[in-house]
């Protein structure tokens, strides 16, 4: 028996999609524990893509059994998009959980996301604008409705009734915008209900079960550690945990079950969305980064900022979500550049940092101390074993060890399930 979380270490697109899909050959149940469809994930499998925002990516595995927890915020009609999207598809896919417990993301979410961003003007976070931030605050606030709601019309109607009587003069009195319609709202939702139901179930429960049992449990996580809520570049974060302790409450599972943690890397890094970003280029290596990795939004299609590697931050997310191993992904997109840099350390103000700040005027004002060295030129992507890798490509890995603290586990050379070289087992 074995259960692993798989977190972001960055600022999310680090590949998380990629390694579950890999991982999930060895699991039984793949399981969403936060965030909703601001996540994109990429899956590449026998050369199709898949873009999945809400259903975990161990779907495309038939014998699987994904869970869409209670810490995810579902928009079911992103949600039922998905699941005709898969079903359109010709390849046979798993079952599905959703936890009855999970928030709903309502369309007056995406619309007071709009208004957020509007009103920030100069300092918008860049948010994916699916309403997350809203939806988690209705949930924080106690007035959210949730996907066991929708089983129950008549108290949907009464909650969704009194939303709307605070939501619309709002709207309307504030911001100038139409309101919603209680009646064309709710029919919407209690539609959606219908293709939904069967998936709905008490997930913690579904979940201790498989663990009773034996099973392989993957925890997929969405975003990354810098945009978690507390941990990250606040106010520049997502509403919700990404680092690994989110798998606990967001699952319904307790720490004591979680055996592994594996923290996904890029080998450089990038962040789409604003706030600060030390390692940030802006000159041709950027551009170059970003072109050769095809480095542009799932979710939203924009591009995204690309720099070096900065090892503060892994370490950072090492420490907060315990990792046991990492993921190093795209280090196929390197090659070809002639120097590499591993960012080490801050100076802010004359003094070296190594540890990441959590205030915003510090983090803006530091500069990165790089280390460099030697990159390499020929095509790894084919390649099928840690020993075939180019030297300078292995000791760049090496260092990354020495500087986070943590072994790699797997190494991802390109999009396919099969350009993935596994160092340990998993489970
Ligand atoms: P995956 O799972 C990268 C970013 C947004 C914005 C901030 C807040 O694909 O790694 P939100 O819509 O969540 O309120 O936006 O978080 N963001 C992501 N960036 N990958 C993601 O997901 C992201 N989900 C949200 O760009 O900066
Ligand atoms: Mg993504």
């Amino acid at each position: 028996m074995s259960t692993v979380v798989i977190v972001g270490t960055q600022w999310g697109d680090e590949g998380k999609g990629k390694i579950t899909d890999y991982l999930a050959r060895e699991a039984d149940f793949v399981v969403r524990y936060q965030g909703g469809s601001n996540a994109g994930h990429t899956v590449v499998v026998d050369g199709d893509e898949y873009r999945l925002h809400l259903i975990p990516s161990g779907i495309l595995y038939e014998d699987k059994t994904c869970v869409i927890g209670n810490g995810v915020v579902v928009e079911p009609g992103v949600l039922c998009a998905e699941l005709d999207y898969l079903h359109g598809k010709k390849r046979r896919i798993g079952s599905l959980r959703i936890s009855d417990c999970a928030h709903l993301v309502m369309p007056y979410h995406r619309c007071l996301d709009e208004i957020a961003e509007e009103s920030r003007g100069a300092d918008k976070i860049g948010t994916t604008g699916r309403g997350i931030g809203p939806a988690y605050m209705d949930k924080a606030a106690r007035v959210g409705l949730r996907v066991g709601d929708l089983l129950d019309p008549e108290g949907f109607r009464r909650q969704l009734q009194r939303n709307l009587e605070r939501v619309n003069p709002l709207l309307q009195k504030m911001y100038n915008r139409p309101g919603f319609d209680p009646d064309e709202l709710a029919a919407e939702y209690l539609g959606y209900a219908e293709q939904l139901r069967p998936y709905i179930a008490d997930t913690s429960l579904v979940i201790d079960e498989a663990i009773r049992q034996g099973k392989n449990v993957l925890f997929e996580g969405a975003q990354g550690t810098l945009l978690d809520n507390d941990h990250g570049t606040y106010p520049f974060v997502t509403s919700s945990h990404p680092v690994a302790g989110g798998a606990c409450i967001g699952a319904g599972v307790g720490p004591t079950k979680i055996d592994k943690v594996i923290g996904v890397a890029k080998a450089y890094t990038s962040r789409v969305g604003d706030g600060p970003f030390p390692t940030e280029l802006f000159d041709d290596v950027g551009a170059w980064i970003r072109e050769q990795g095809q480095e542009y939004g799932t979710t939203t299609g924009r591009p995204r900022r690309c720099g070096w590697l900065d090892a503060v931050i892994l370490r950072y997310a090492a420490r907060l979500s315990g990792l046991s191993g990492l993921a190093v992904t795209r280090l196929d997109t390197l090659s070809g550049l002639p120097t590499l840099k591993i960012c080490t350390g801050y100076l802010y103000k004359g003094e070296r940092l190594t540890e990441f700040p959590h205030r915003l005027e510090v983090l803006r004002e530091c500069q990165p101390v790089y280390e460099e060295m030697p990159g390499w030129q020929e095509d790894i992507s084919h390649l099928n074993s840690y020993e075939a890798l180019p030297e300078t490509a292995k000791r760049y890995l090496q260092r990354i060890v020495e500087l986070v603290g943590v072994p790699i586990a797997l190494i991802s050379i390109g999009r396919e399930r099969a350009q993935t070289i596994g160092l340990e087992d998993a489970f």
